[in-house]
């Protein structure tokens, strides 16, 4: 996997790494309040990132131009601000950031709408 699949496949793991460990300090703390924040990490993170990679590698044409470079950002960034926004929001504070963080996750997916269909006329 090279190029923008792999950027995509090592923030998804990332993404999980961290998931897990958050699950973890869930399941031996007995304190499940987080569960939002670890099930989005590790949705929006993980799976959605993955797919996003397994896309892009089977695809090669798809992660050549800007456009491609541009989802990448914007998926991570969304994810940076996502989940953090979560965990904000769930301890009682504001919920700016995860409103932001899920319109930012949400541009994403607009984009890969976009690539997907571009990339369904090209073929
Ligand atoms: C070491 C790995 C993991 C541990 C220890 C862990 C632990 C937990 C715990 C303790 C909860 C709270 C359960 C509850 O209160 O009902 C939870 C919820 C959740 N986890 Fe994980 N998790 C892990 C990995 C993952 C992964 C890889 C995913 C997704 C790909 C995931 C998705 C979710 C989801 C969606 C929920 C919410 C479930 C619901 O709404 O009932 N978790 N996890
Ligand atoms: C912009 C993107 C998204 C937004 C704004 C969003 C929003 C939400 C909200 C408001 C809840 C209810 C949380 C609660 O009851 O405290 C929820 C739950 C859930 N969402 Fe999402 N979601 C998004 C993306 C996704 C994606 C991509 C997946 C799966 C791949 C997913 C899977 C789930 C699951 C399994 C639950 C139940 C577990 C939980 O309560 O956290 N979501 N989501």
């Amino acid at each position: 996997m090279r190029g923008i699949a792999h950027y995509f496949m090592l923030a998804a793991v990332i993404s999980v790494v961290l998931g897990m460990i958050w699950g973890l300090q869930m399941a031996i703390s007995g304190d499940h309040t987080m569960l939002p924040a670890h099930a989005h990490l590790n949705l929006v993170g993980w799976v959605t990132l993955a797919l996003f990679a397994i896309y892009y590698h089977l695809v090669p044409a798809a992660g050549e131009g800007l456009l491609a470079r541009v989802h990448l950002v914007v998926a991570i960034v969304g994810v940076i601000v996502m989940v953090p926004g979560i965990a904000v929001a769930h301890s009682g504070g504001p919920e700016i950031a995860a409103a932001v963080g899920s319109l930012i996750t949400f541009a994403s997916m607009l984009i890969f709408l976009a690539t997907v269909v571009l990339q369904g006329r090209q073929s």
